[in-house]
């Protein structure tokens, strides 16, 4: 196989992707290249990756349980960490019980292994995440999809579908920010005696959860919670079930015990509220600037704030130039987007300043020109 010529042809699309190497850890402030940027594309939303107070709370799960859980959970690795984190976790979401994975990626994948014998069709939105995608590709089902938070394509595809269903759809989507409208979605699942399964990654911290009864709601740790891992919540016959049945579950070494004492207090951060506070009120501001300079930026109330350019080689160019202006923001495009979608993807935190973001804007208008 000749590798350099697929890598040659990724180049000449404009689709190659490369990797910065960051010379800090997770802030609004990055160094690269010793040089330093503003981070608009950071999934840490509340800023907790570095609170003190979490860092301390992953110092003391290490003191405590040491470094690596050192087996699976269903061999040796679930400690009194685990189930403790879990156990908030259930309480936090209003849920019977909650079971943790490795990453977000995982759980899908393990949610979905799971239901392979259950389950006789799948639909899914048209921009859910790539690892609800895999993880239908993966149990063998076709993929279906129905049109993006269009309520009347879900239903009419619902409608042709015959046996035990799920439909899963991202709560808040990754690439646009906006969310689904879990109220009109659980209407038809609960008419049609279907499975909803909703994958809250970058809701979860930021919004209140809406979870339908019976439902699956699944979570990560590695965005809002500041730390890593996610986690499943839903009825406790559920998530037992899960527990016998998730390959990639069962079969992994569990996070690391002070990931989940580092977590606890990321989740008692979140339920005080002051960095989910200062995360809207910075959404609010961006919101108004850039339609005070005329900026299209697509409607968006979360953290993420896509600003759809089309083309892959106008978004590197516009990313340069930020870059240039200082200010790091990724690129995306396809197969990440659809073709023809390329955006910068400016991701907004509790901790940027209504300063970076005013610079950040202006510096946008005047690439523009
Ligand atoms: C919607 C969504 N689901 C799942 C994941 C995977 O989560 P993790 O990074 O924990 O594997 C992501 C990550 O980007 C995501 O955006």
């Amino acid at each position: 196989m000749d590798f350099s010529q697929k890598l040659s042809n990724l180049k000449q699309s404009h689709l190659y992707r490369s990797r910065k190497i960051s010379e800090n850890t997770q802030n609004t402030q990055i160094i690269i290249n010793g040089k330093s940027l503003i981070n608009f594309c950071s999934n840490d939303y509340l800023s907790l990756a570095r609170h003190p107070q979490v860092k301390e709370a992953f110092k003391q799960g290490i003191d405590k349980f040491g470094v690596g859980a050192g087996a699976s959970h269903l061999i040796s690795g679930h400690t009194l960490a685990h189930q403790a984190l879990e156990e908030a976790l259930a309480d936090y979401t209003g849920q019977e019980k909650a079971v943790l994975f490795s990453t977000g990626y995982m759980a899908n994948i393990g949610v979905f292994s799971a239901l392979k014998d259950e389950l006789d069709w799948v639909l899914q939105d048209k921009l859910n995440h790539a690892s609800l995608i895999d993880a239908n590709h993966l149990i063998g089902l076709p993929l279906q999809r129905y049109l993006h938070n269009n309520i009347i394509s879900l239903e009419k595809k619902t409608a042709k579908q015959s046996g035990q269903g799920l439909i899963a759809t991202d709560t808040v989507f990754s690439m646009d920010g906006d969310q689904a409208n879990i109220k009109s979605i659980e209407k038809i699942v609960k008419k049609s005696g279907t499975l909803l399964m909703q994958d809250d990654a970058h809701g979860f911290g930021v919004f209140e959860s809406i979870i339908p009864k019976n439902s699956i709601y699944m979570a990560t740790l590695g965005k809002a919670a500041g730390t890593m891992g996610a986690f499943v919540a839903g009825d406790e016959d559920l998530i037992d079930f899960l527990i016998q049945k998730s390959r990639s579950y069962i079969y992994t070494t569990a996070i690391a015990p002070a990931l989940c004492t580092a977590t606890l207090k990321s989740l008692e951060l979140i339920r005080q509220g002051e960095q989910n506070a200062k995360l809207l009120a910075n959404i609010r501001y961006f919101q108004n600037l850039s339609k005070a300079l005329n900026l299209p930026i697509t409607n968006s109330n979360s953290a993420i704030q896509p600003f759809i350019v089309g083309s892959s080689e106008k978004v590197i160019y516009l990313s340069k130039k930020l870059l240039n202006a200082g200010f790091y923001i990724s690129a995306i495009r396809p197969p990440t987007v659809p073709k023809d979608t390329a955006r910068l993807r400016i991701t907004l935190s509790a901790d940027h300043t209504q300063n970076q973001i005013k610079q950040l804007l202006t510096q946008l208008k005047h690439a523009l020109q």
